[in-house]
C-alpha cells in the first residue's frame, strides 16, 4: 500500500512543506526568509512571524504541486526540534491543527535525523544513490557538527560532536568579521574559488576522540585580521579571496581528519555528508578525494537537500510511521538536542 506523508519544517529560518509518496518526492516547497539578511543573522522573533505568514501558502502549494489534497495524506511529519523554539512552535501548532481538522496522525521528527535520512529520498524521474547500513554521516549545519554512526533509519548514534562552535557557525562568524552577508558559508565558498588555500595558516584544534572544536580557528582568524588591518586598512578587501580559501581549506581539513579516523577505526566505508555545510564545494571535493584514496563509497546530497527542507522531514517521518510511532496532541517543541533525546 502506498504511504503519503506531508512533511513540515520550521526549525530555523526556512518554512518548508513537502509531500512524499513512499520514498518518492512529489513536492518540496521552501520559503526562505529574506528578513534576516540586513541583521547579519537570524532574529528569532522575526523568524516566528515570517513562519506564521508563510506556513499556510507553503503547505497549500506543496499539496497542489504534488497533485493531492489533504484527504490523501496518511500522516503529517513535523520537526519537533532542535531549533528555535518560536519557529518550531509554528510548525508544531500547524501540524496539530491539520491533524485535528483532517483526523490525520502526526509523527514527530528530529531535525538532525531528517538531514541524515535525506539520503533515502528518490525523485519521480530517478532513484538516488542510498548508503548501506551501517554508514557514517558527517552532519554539518549552522548549529551542529557531528559524526553519526547510522545503524538503521531508526537507530543512530553520535560518535563525535563539536565541543563549541559548529562548522557552519565558523563560516558565518568569520564571514561577518570580513563584512560579508549572512549566511556566510555560500559567500565564502564562492570567494574561495579564486583564492590560495595555503595563503594563511590558521590554528587547528587538538581535541580527543572524534570530537570537533572551531572556536580556536575563529579566534585565530580574528587575530590575523586584527593585526593585518592595523598595518593596512584595506587588507580584508585586498586579500578576501585568499582569506576565504584558507579558512575553507582549514575547516575542511578539520572535518575530514576526524571522519577519516572514525571510518578507519570502525571499518565503515559508506560515508555520507548532510546538513547546510555539505553544500560546500571544498568539503564535497575533499570527501570525494578521501573516498578515492580509501575505497569509500561517498554519498553527497543533492544541493536542494543540503539546507533545511521538509522533504527530509517527510522521509524520516515515513520510517516512524511504518514503525507505528505517532505523536499525541500534547507534543511540544524542543529547542535543544540533549532534551530531545531524553
Ligand atoms: O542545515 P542548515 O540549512 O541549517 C541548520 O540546521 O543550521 O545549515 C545552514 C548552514 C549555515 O551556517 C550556512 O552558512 C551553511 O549551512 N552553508 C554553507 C554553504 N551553504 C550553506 N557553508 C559552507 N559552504 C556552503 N556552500
Ligand atoms: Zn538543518
Amino acid at each position: 500500500m502506498d504511504i503519503t506523508i506531508l512533511g513540515i519544517e520550521s526549525s530555523c529560518d526556512d518554512t518548508s512543506a513537502a509531500v512524499l509518496r513512499n520514498s518518492t518526492l512529489l513536492s518540496n516547497v521552501i520559503a526562505s526568509q529574506a528578513v534576516h539578511i540586513k541583521y547579519g543573522g537570524v532574529i528569532p522573533e522575526l523568524a516566528s512571524r515570517a513562519h506564521q505568514q508563510n506556513i499556510i501558502p507553503v503547505v497549500d502549494t506543496a499539496l497542489k504541486e504534488a497533485g493531492i489534497t489533504i484527504d490523501d495524506v496518511d500522516a503529517i511529519a513535523f520537526t519537533r526540534g532542535p531549533g528555535l523554539v518560536g519557529s518550531l512552535l509554528v510548525g508544531v501548532s500547524f501540524a496539530k491543527g491539520l491533524s485535528i481538522a483532517g483526523n490525520i496522525p502526526m509523527v514527530e521528527v528530529n531535525h538532525l535525523h531528517g538531514h541524515i535520512l535525506s539520503h533515502f529520498i528518490d525523485l519521480p524521474d530517478r532513484e538516488l544513490p542510498h548508503p548501506s547500513f551501517p554508514f557514517l554521516c558527517l552532519l554539518t549545519s549552522g548549529g551542529h557538527t557531528q559524526i553519526v554512526r547510522v545503524d538503521s533509519p531508526l537507530k543512530m548514534e553520535i560518535i563525535g560532536t563539536t565541543i563549541d562552535d559548529a562548522a557552519g557557525e565558523a563560516f558565518d562568524k568569520c564571514a561577518k568579521v570580513m563584512g560579508l552577508p549572512y549566511p556566510g558559508g555560500p559567500v565564502i565558498d564562492k570567494l574561495a574559488q579564486k583564492g590560495d588555500p595555503e595563503a594563511f595558516d590558521f590554528a587547528r584544534p587538538r581535541v580527543d576522540g572524534y570530537d570537533y572544536s572551531f572556536s580556536g580557528l575563529k579566534t585565530s582568524f580574528l587575530y590575523t585580521l586584527r593585526d593585518a588591518v592595523k598595518e593596512d586598512s584595506d587588507f580584508i578587501e585586498k586579500r578576501k579571496a585568499d582569506l576565504c580559501a584558507s579558512l575553507q581549506a582549514t575547516i575542511v581539513r578539520i572535518l575530514l581528519k576526524k571522519l577519516v579516523q572514525a571510518a578507519k577505526d570502525l571499518g565503515i566505508r559508506d560515508i555520507a555528508a548532510a546538513g547546510g555545510v555539505s553544500a560546500n564545494s571544498g568539503l564535497r571535493n575533499g570527501l570525494l578525494a578521501e573516498g578515492k584514496k580509501r575505497g569509500w563509497r561517498v554519498f553527497l546530497p543533492e544541493f536542494k537537500f543540503t539546507t533545511d527542507n521538509a522533504a527530509m522531514i517527510a522521509m524520516a517521518g515515513s520510517y516512524h510511521y511504518r514503525n507505528g510511532e505517532f505523536s499525541s496532541l500534547d507534543v511540544s517543541p524542543v529547542a535543544r538536542l540533549e532534551e530531545l533525546e531524553k
